[in-house]
């Protein structure tokens, strides 16, 4: 699968991406650079962060890094100011941190399921809500990166289904709350992504992996590009009729759920 974009499709606009350094997030990063945007990444490792922009710029797009964990609303603050100041107001605002470990219930500590509530569901908030005044409005859009376990259960993700149901939440809430300002929120739903570390946590031998392949509808696994083409849709002009929807592009893994997964 390869990115869909025209040249200079997104020339002039600027893209911030939470969880930007790595797997899907820096994928969308870059799809949007690539179409011409001016792109800001946030992530919590600067090492990370450095070899993204790097490898951004390497590809010709204007881009920063900013240093934060999303769980600090005046850390996301302070680099939505920054970036701003830099590269202007923000069109696409992309909410991808996110924290994921297999455990049942019994084996994850109140602190284990705060933590992937906090980074989910309060960093979508705390990003969202430091951005609203940061947005060129009317036309800016939100995309929050949500999962399949929002809307079917997976045994072992007891707090991940618990956050992106959140997650989805906020979207509805928002694009309702944000419609009038000329704002969508909507939610993209990733399944069983290649070469990403969500895959690599919840399937991470050949054996696993194939069990996945047999249960997805498509009957494999999607590429960081699947989900950039549709961050690309939804971000468009083409799409600007769209607010408060979850899109899924799993493979029809939503209809399944997380059978795959052993007890
Ligand atoms: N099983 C059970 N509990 C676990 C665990 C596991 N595999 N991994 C972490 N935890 C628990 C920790 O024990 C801790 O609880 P405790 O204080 O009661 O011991 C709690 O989770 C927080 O762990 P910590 O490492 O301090 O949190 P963090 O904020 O640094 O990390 C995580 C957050 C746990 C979500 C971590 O997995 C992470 O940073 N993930 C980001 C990357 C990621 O998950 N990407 C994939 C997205 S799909």
């Amino acid at each position: 699968m390869a990115l869909h974009y025209r040249e200079g499709q997104y020339a002039g606009r600027h893209v911030f991406v939470t969880g930007g350094s790595s797997g899907i997030n820096l994928r969308l990063a870059e799809a949007f650079g690539l179409a011409g945007a001016k792109v800001s990444i946030l992530g919590r490792k600067p090492d990370k962060l450095e070899a993204a922009r790097a490898r951004l710029e390497g590809q010709g797009t204007r881009a920063q890094a900013f240093s934060a964990d999303v769980r600090d609303y005046a850390a996301v603050d302070a680099a939505l100011a920054r970036a701003v100041e830099a590269f202007g107001p923000l069109d696409v605002l992309v909410c991808g941190a996110a924290g994921n470990f297999p455990a049942p219930a019994m084996a994850m500590s109140s602190n284990g399921f705060k933590a992937v509530l906090d980074i989910d569901v309060l960093g979508t908030f705390n990003a969202c809500r430091a951005a609203f005044e940061r947005f060129k409005t009317p036309g800016a859009c939100v995309l929050n990166i949500s999962a399949p376990q929002a809307s079917v259960a997976y045994p072992m993700q007891s707090h991940v289904c618990a956050a992106k149901a959140g997650v989805d939440m906020l979207t509805r809430t928002l694009a309702m709350e944000w419609g009038g300002a000329g704002i969508r929120v909507n939610s993209i739903s990733p399944g069983p992504i290649d070469e990403t570390e969500g895959m690599s946590r919840l399937a991470g031998d050949a054996d696993a992996r194939q069990k996945v392949e047999r249960t997805v509808p498509l009957q494999r696994l999607g590429t960081k590009d699947d989900v950039a083409n549709l961050a690309l849709f939804l971000a468009s002009d083409a799409a600007s009729y769209v607010t408060g929807a979850v899109y899924a592009c799993d493979g029809g893994m939503q209809l399944v759920g997380g059978t795959f997964m052993q007890l």
